[in-house]
């Protein structure tokens, strides 16, 4: 278990994150009996309530989101840590209760799953009840601005009372197994790590697809859009742990270190550039699943003029030595065919081809990292079919060496991310958490495409719903003879 008790001060206890995540991670974390004996959780909320109903909150949406068969053990430890605190957020003298619910003598972790609108008046909350010293960890949820002029205004707010080894800023996608597990990949695999570059890599593709549309969550999303959402946090954090240098160690700055670096090298794209590299798309009507479903226009309080990208394929560079020459392209959006996130590596074809006379006849080995869902690992080679021609001549069949999670490791269940970052903020570990000059440099890079985007006053291409994106984004790659990878 966490080798500390702490108490863990859950601002926003009754919002949509908490809800759905958060409770339901620290069910599980006590279930693995992960949680330290002494820990509590307080719950904060504006709703007035006492610890009863409180109580009763967290088992409705447990089991709602979570499982919905408690296992009444798990269930009777965790609500006996529940506690619950009504404070009106904004309001300094709302803290002063505070001391009442917290031990000095522990840790205090407070996770702020609030709007960061109000990031800046929890702090300035916490540090005027005078319970707050060098050991209290904050938990920042994205998005951490819209910008990076308004992301260093709340990175500023915090600051004024924490220092960055306090902070503990979210990216969800560092607590998947898999994404992890590119680091396990890449450094525990002398096959990886040696062919890790230029000189054997063709191009990387990372997509991130997602079957779901706006969810209810239309005025959000409209101001953000996929890029924001999805490109900015995401994409840029797997992007940066492929391609970053072996870190001298697995601690928190030297991983941040390296990824930070790679951020500092991905090409600047401008209204110079942004046509050849950038594809921006907004889904219209389709059939998802097999379900008929509106276009993003259509959707519930949509505003009908509305410009917003849904969908992004960029072609980014690494501009440093291992690198040089080979294009990262991303891929996101929403209203896809499925759910499915991976990283394929795609390496380079052989100089020579012994077994036939063109090229393609010989197609280059790819490493498909199968991120969520069917986590797995996937490596296609050329393979001769056994058995005898009577020319002679060899066989070859592209053929797949798979590792698939579910299979090798049956036994063991897969986490959720929240309950991985969960009990790394406890432990106090901070190499799943994004420092804020990486925020910065992923705010630098997105802004400048962002303004490309606004000063050419295109609207975003249309696709269906349903649809791998606009057509665009098979041109990106088509035009250097190269085409997405198809998920199964
Ligand atoms: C969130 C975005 O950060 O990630 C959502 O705000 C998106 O729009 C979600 O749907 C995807 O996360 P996951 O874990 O389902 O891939």
């Amino acid at each position: 278990n966490s080798n500390e008790p702490c108490d863990f001060v859950l601002f926003g206890a009754l919002g949509d994150l908490s809800r759905r995540k958060l409770l339901p991670s620290l069910y599980q974390l006590e279930k693995a009996q992960l949680l330290h004996p002494e820990t509590s959780i307080v719950g904060v909320a504006r709703q007035s309530m006492d610890v009863e109903a409180f109580q009763q909150e967290v088992k409705k949406n447990i089991q709602k989101f979570g499982e919905a068969d408690l296992c009444e053990d798990t269930w009777s430890r965790l609500s006996a840590r529940l506690d619950y605190v009504c404070v009106d957020m904004k309001d300094i003298a709302s803290y002063q209760q505070f001391d009442e619910h917290v031990n000095p003598d522990r840790t205090m972790v407070c996770y702020l799953a609030t709007p960061p609108s109000i990031y800046g008046d929890i702090c300035r909350g916490l540090h005027s009840s005078n319970i707050i010293d060098s050991s209290v960890r904050v938990v920042l949820e994205k998005p951490i601005g819209h910008d990076l002029e308004s992301s260093n205004i709340i990175n500023d707010q915090v600051a004024e009372y924490f220092s960055e080894s306090q902070i503990y800023r979210i990216d969800h996608y560092l607590g998947k197994e898999t994404v992890l597990n590119l680091v396990a990949l890449r450094f525990a695999n002398s096959i990886f790590a040696t062919n890790w570059d230029h000189n054997c890599i063709d191009h990387v593709q990372i997509s991130v697809a997602e079957s779901v549309g706006i969810e209810g969550r239309w005025g959000y999303f409209d101001d953000a859009g996929q890029m924001r959402d999805m490109v900015q946090n995401h994409l840029l954090q797997i992007l940066s742990l492929v391609a970053m240098e072996p870190p001298t160690t697995l601690d928190a700055d030297s991983i941040r270190d390296e990824k930070l670096k790679v951020l500092k090298a991905l090409r600047p794209i401008d209204s110079s550039n942004f046509n050849s590299t950038t594809v921006r798309g907004q889904y219209t009507a389709g059939f998802v699943k097999g379900e008929e479903v509106p276009g993003y226009l259509e959707e519930d309080d949509a505003n009908q003029k509305s410009q917003t990208e849904t969908f992004v394929a960029i072609k980014a560079n690494i501009d440093n030595w291992r690198w040089a020459g080979v294009p990262f392209y991303l891929r996101t959006g929403k209203r896809m065919p499925k759910k499915v996130s991976e990283v394929v590596i795609y390496f380079k074809r052989q100089p020579h081809n012994l077994f036939g006379d063109s090229f393609q006849s010989l197609p280059p080995n790819k490493l498909v990292i199968r991120l969520q869902p069917d986590e797995g690992v996937e490596i296609t080679v050329m393979n001769k079919v056994p058995g005898l021609t009577s020319s002679g001549s060899m066989d070859l069949q592209k053929s797949k060496l798979n590792l698939s999670f579910s299979e090798a490791f049956s036994a063991e269940r897969i986490p959720d991310a929240y309950e991985k970052l969960l009990l790394e903020v406890m432990l106090g570990n901070q190499a799943l958490f994004v420092r804020r000059d990486e925020v910065e440099q992923a705010w630098t890079w997105v802004d400048s495409i962002l303004e490309a985007w606004r000063g050419s006053n295109e609207p975003p291409e249309p696709y269906q719903a349903g649809t791998w994106g606009p057509v665009e984004s098979i041109g990106l790659l088509a035009r250097e003879n190269r085409s997405w990878y198809e998920s199964k």
